[in-house]
């Protein structure tokens, strides 16, 4: 099988790119390292160094001729959305619609395409499920919903197949501080130079944190699983609620250390407490988180810390 991973240099990219190789898949990257790293990607992946925007996308899906699309090439971050909408919707909308179109024109037999939490907005009852109404409440929300709408048009139009996954918090090893689950490598980075963190209201707010290496099995059982299970949207989450003091605790004791923890205002819109269902993804695509959030805090921070 013959894959394609936009986005391939980055953090959950270069995860995935992993897990296609090590089942024996041919893939290739497609990345305009903007803020992923030629260090991240797999040799035994072929790069291509392009901006999913290139008007040579097409030509590129004619010669390699993928089987299989990873969509997860993004701008990423929540607040940059919100001073640049106009950046988030070319790169998240038109570029999205540029490699979907490269994907019908080329015959490719499954997309599956990195959405987000975000979708969700403030959604009230926990845990959040699939066909909870959408209130995105950042342009990266809303940029996220757009491609999982023009996904679902193009499926009924061109009989696109396609496969949506909502990431809950995205943490491990290749974090980078900005996009969204990066609260775990700036804990990291002010951990390991001994400076207090920075919490912002009162440290109680959850979030449901799930391991990379868990996201990126799922981006592999998505393209494999029966087409009964295609062409439907699910959460990739623990289904755990974790609080933000609890992430330093287990932090701390990861990096075998004593954190001063400092409160801050809490940030206006942020959302108190997050958790979303995974049984879908458990029931049709036979997916199962499995690493334990201690553990996979302890390989994360002592990787990061490497690189700092
Ligand atoms: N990290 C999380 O917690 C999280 C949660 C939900 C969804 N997601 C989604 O998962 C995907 C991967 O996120 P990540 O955390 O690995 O971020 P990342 O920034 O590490 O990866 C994004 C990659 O896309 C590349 N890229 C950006 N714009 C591009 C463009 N125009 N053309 C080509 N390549 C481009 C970047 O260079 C980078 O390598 C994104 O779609 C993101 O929205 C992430």
């Amino acid at each position: 099988m013959k894959a394609l991973v936009t986005g391939g240099a980055g953090f959950i990219g270069s995860h995935t790119v992993d897990t296609l190789l090590a089942k024996a898949w041919e893939v290739v990257v497609l990345d305009n390292l903007s803020t992923g790293l030629a260090g991240n990607i797999n040799p035994g992946a072929k790069f291509i160094k392009m901006d999913i925007l290139s008007n040579d996308l097409l030509e590129v899906f004619r010669q390699e001729k993928f089987d299989y699309v990873v969509h997860l090439a993004a701008q990423t971050a929540v607040p940059y959305s919100m001073n640049h909408p106009d950046v988030d919707c070319r790169i998240n909308v038109l570029g999205m619609v540029n490699v979907l179109e490269a994907c019908r024109q080329t015959g490719v037999k499954r997309v599956a395409f990195a959405s987000s939490a975000a979708v969700y907005g403030d959604a009230g009852a926990l845990p959040i499920v699939e066909n909870t109404d959408l209130k995105p409440a950042s342009f990266y929300g809303l940029s996220k919903h757009s491609g999982e709408k023009y996904l679902e048009l193009y499926s009924k139009v061109h009989g696109l197949n396609y496969v949506v996954l909502r990431y809950a918090n995205v943490y491990g090893e290749r974090q980078g501080d900005g996009g969204e689950g990066g609260v775990i490598s700036i804990f990291t980075r002010r951990i390991y130079q001994n400076q207090p963190v920075g919490i912002f209201g009162d440290g109680g707010q959850t979030r449901d944190f799930i391991y990379v290496g868990d996201v990126a099995e799922a981006n592999y059982k998505s393209l494999i699983a029966p087409q009964a299970a295609v062409n439907r949207v699910y959460n990739v989450s623990t289904q755990t609620q974790t609080s933000v003091n609890d992430l330093v605790a287990i932090m701390a004791e990861a990096a075998g250390k004593q954190v001063e923890k400092v409160y801050l205002p809490a940030r206006e819109g942020d959302i108190y407490h997050s958790m979303l269902s995974n049984q879908a993804a458990l029931n049709l695509l036979c997916w199962n988180p499995c690493m334990p959030l201690a553990e996979g805090l302890r390989r994360t921070y002592h990787s990061l810390k490497k690189t700092m």
